[in-house]
């Protein structure tokens, strides 16, 4: 086969960081050719300086047996490299038509009029099996799927014989994913060549000729689809650059607790169907999946955030239906989100912050500034925040003191059922340390916990019981014996 794409020793820094560290890659005319590896192996960076979206690097790309070197994403599309992104780069307030023309060669402004350009853009999503989209509305008012496939097809229009797809699949529902595999299998007999970077291995394994295996910026080996197997590709990717400090494997042994929440057949349109699982009293759940899995939203339908189309929710025996977070509040609900951003105040001080939930639950009767300082107070020692300045602004605290405050700013209000959305993620080992004791205390209280998160190390430390989101539903449940990465891989 023609080899049209070579990139030879490339190094990527940021600042002193290295991120890419002598990396080789080819690709062939007409080949998918995949590329696995951890959360932060460097995928992304690559494919971007392959694109022309970054443009200082060392190192050399080959096209066609000739060497370039892009200065822009668009120098790159005009050689007929198109890429899709991981955070998508449509324009939601645009039509879905303007968003498959603009920005590509021989785009909008070949269009005589907008009813020729609508025209086509119905003609174009006819082909893909996307007719009932309305080609007319803004981008934005479509699901995320939906979205995703607008960027596919518009990368595909315009007429790159390279495309570079970064996890494209992770917001689609299982029929999308199956039309965007027929559509892969017709641009391959046409000669184009994809990049495919995918976490869920089973549709690596299904879709690639070759795959290259990324693991903390170099490349480990480039193989035969048919050279491999699943397991063998997961040891590949997590080598032996384990962190020291972290548990890479646990041994579970659940016991039968007194179930205080039952979740029963959960569906929420399409970020999550049928998920059924109960928490006991004293007991940490953790949920694990890839980003778009299910399990970061399900914490957001028990909160009041969103509302589930089918399934119940009971608390303490009683059947609750939660209609907005301050309901969950009052029914003994605490949610302590992944994003600490959207979660605190920043501009406010600590104390009010810590105050909040526990005031919006009693009823701000009482303004006594004078009782939320001690609170406070008494908070902000338990935790060891520092600084121990309950006037300061929570914006001025590091990530971990934040995120100390976004979670123990809950235990005044006593909950019954406390919710944590990737409680240690961007934190350092000791702040890690601190977050993870401070919720072993509150199972020993005899709080049933949800820990959510896609770090294997935040769930090994905290739960008794692993749940393995996948693709939106509840995959495999982990409660006896070993576990380690290598298994949640295995079904995530
Ligand atoms: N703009 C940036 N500034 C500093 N570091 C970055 C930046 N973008 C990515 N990184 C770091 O580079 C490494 C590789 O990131 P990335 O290529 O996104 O990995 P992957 O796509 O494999 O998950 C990570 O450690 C990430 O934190
Ligand atoms: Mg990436």
């Amino acid at each position: 086969m023609e080899k049209v794409l070579e990139l030879k020793n490339i190094v990527k820094r940021y600042g002193q960081v290295p991120v890419l560290k002598g990396v080789d890659f080819d690709l062939y005319a007409g080949e998918v050719h995949a590329i696995v590896g951890q959360n932060g192996a460097g995928k992304s960076t690559l494919m971007k300086i392959l694109a022309g979206v970054i443009t200082d690097y060392e190192g050399t790309e080959v096209l066609k047996g000739k060497p370039v070197r892009f200065r822009s994403a668009g120098e790159a599309q005009a050689h007929g490299i198109g890429m899709v992104h991981q955070e998508l780069s449509v324009i939601l307030k645009l039509s879905v038509a303007e968003n498959l023309f603009i920005g590509t060669p021989g785009g909008k402004k070949t269009f005589v009029n907008w009813w020729e350009m609508e025209n086509k853009a119905r003609q174009l999503l006819k082909d893909f099996g996307l007719e009932r989209i309305n080609v007319k509305r803004p981008l934005g008012s479509y699901l995320l799927g939906i979205q995703q496939m607008i960027e596919i097809i518009r990368t595909i229009h315009s007429g790159a014989k390279i495309i570079i797809m970064d996890e494209p699949t992770s917001a689609l529902s299982p029929p999308e994913v199956k039309r965007l595999f027929e559509l892969i299998s017709r641009l391959k007999q046409a000669g184009t060549s994809i990049i495919f970077i995918s976490h869920f291995l089973d549709d690596v394994l299904d879709i690639a000729d070759r795959i290259t295996v990324l693991r903390d910026g170099r490349k480990i080996t480039t193989l035969e689809n048919k050279e491999i197997n699943k397991a063998e590709l997961i040891r590949l990717m997590l080598g032996s650059s384990e962190g020291i400090n972290e548990n890479t494997e646990i041994e579970l042994s659940a016991s039968e607790k007194e179930p205080i929440l039952e979740i029963k057949d959960l569906s929420c349109r399409r970020l999550f169907r049928d998920v059924a699982f109960s928490v006991g009293k004293g007991e940490v759940v953790g949920l694990f999946g890839y980003m778009g899995a299910g399990h970061m939203e399900l914490p957001r339908v028990l909160f009041g955030l969103e509302v589930p189309e089918k399934g119940r929710v009971i608390l303490q025996g009683k059947e609750v239906k939660i209609k907005s977070p301050g309901h969950a509040r009052s029914l003994g609900l605490a949610y302590a989100p992944e994003s600490r951003k959207k979660a605190l105040c920043l501009t406010k001080p600590i104390y009010a912050n810590i105050t909040l939930p526990f005031l919006a639950t009693i009823g701000r009767f009482v303004n006594n500034r004078t009782r939320e300082l001690e609170i406070s107070r008494q908070l902000i020692e338990r935790t060891s925040l520092r600084p121990p300045k309950p006037l300061l602004n929570v914006g001025n605290l590091s990530g971990g003191n934040q995120q100390k405050v976004s979670v123990s700013r809950w235990l005044p209000t006593h909950p019954i059922v406390f919710i944590l959305s990737e409680p240690t993620r961007g934190m350092d080992i000791g702040a890690k340390e601190e977050i993870i004791n401070l919720v072993r205390d509150l199972k020993a209280q005899g709080m049933g916990i949800i820990v959510a998160s896609s770090e294997p190390e935040t769930i090994f430390a905290l739960a008794d019981r692993i749940l393995v989101f996948s693709k939106g539903k509840i995959v495999h449940e982990f409660k006896q014996g070993k576990v380690n990465k290598e298994l949640l891989f295995q079904y995530a």
